[in-house]
């Protein structure tokens, strides 16, 4: 069965272009975002990583590391690493697993048959720092991905594990989130002191706590 939410996040060793990893010792207790992309030398690759290294220091300042990956071999990646630069402006500046074999890929079910028996898909899993799987995430090779929702996702994430509220559709830092419906109304204000706005008994909009 493929992973699911919840499921410890498998370990593994892989080659990458910052050197050789141990998945679980690279992630050292951060948050971490593992994403593959189907092959090197390809435009929509291209394209997205470029992006997330535009974005790393959004990630950084999350505390999220990234880390890509393809089933190509190593030395091919140094060599798309110019291309990348070249056109997308943004040298990469986190890790790129090679995964030849498809250890990883496999482990993770990137492999999708019924859509390409030997390519990844598009997929991002983020995992946080008790390494459990929170988001996952599959794109056809044809559709690049939004990582700017990526960090949206990301930003819910981290605000959820630490308040008992959840996050409404289209929520952006700072928006109004609403009281996660696990409180009643009288756990509700303690951790709220500055109550809410009660829209149905079930539909409890507060602002949104400091993280
Ligand atoms: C791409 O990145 O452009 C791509 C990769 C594999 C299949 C189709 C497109």
């Amino acid at each position: 069965m493929s992973l699911q939410l919840g499921d410890p996040a498998p370990d593994f060793k892989a080659e990458t272009t910052q050197g050789p990893i141990r998945f679980h010792e690279w992630i050292d207790g951060s948050w971490a975002v593992l994403f593959s992309h189907p092959k090197n030398f390809t435009p929509v690759c291209t394209t997205e990583l470029g992006e997330v290294a535009r974005l790393k220091p959004e990630f950084d300042k999350r505390g999220v590391k990234v880390i890509g990956l393809s089933v190509d071999p190593l030395a091919e990646h140094g060599v798309w690493a110019k291309d990348i630069e070249e056109t997308q402006g943004h040298a990469l500046n986190f890790p790129l697993i090679a995964d030849p074999d498809r250890t990883v890929s496999d482990l993770y079910g990137m492999v999708h048959p019924n859509a390409d028996d030997t390519l990844t898909v598009r997929s991002v899993f983020v995992i946080g720092p008790d390494r459990k799987l929170k988001l996952s995430i599959n794109y056809p090779a044809s559709t690049g991905r939004n990582f700017e929702e990526i960090l949206r996702v990301i930003d819910s994430l981290q605000l959820t594990a630490h308040h008992s509220v959840a996050t409404p559709v289209n929520w952006r830092q700072g928006d109004e989130v609403i009281i996660a419906p696990s409180l009643s109304d009288e756990q509700a204000r303690e951790r709220f002191p500055g109550g809410w706005k009660a829209l149905k008994p079930y539909l409890r909009v507060t602002p949104q706590p400091r993280t």
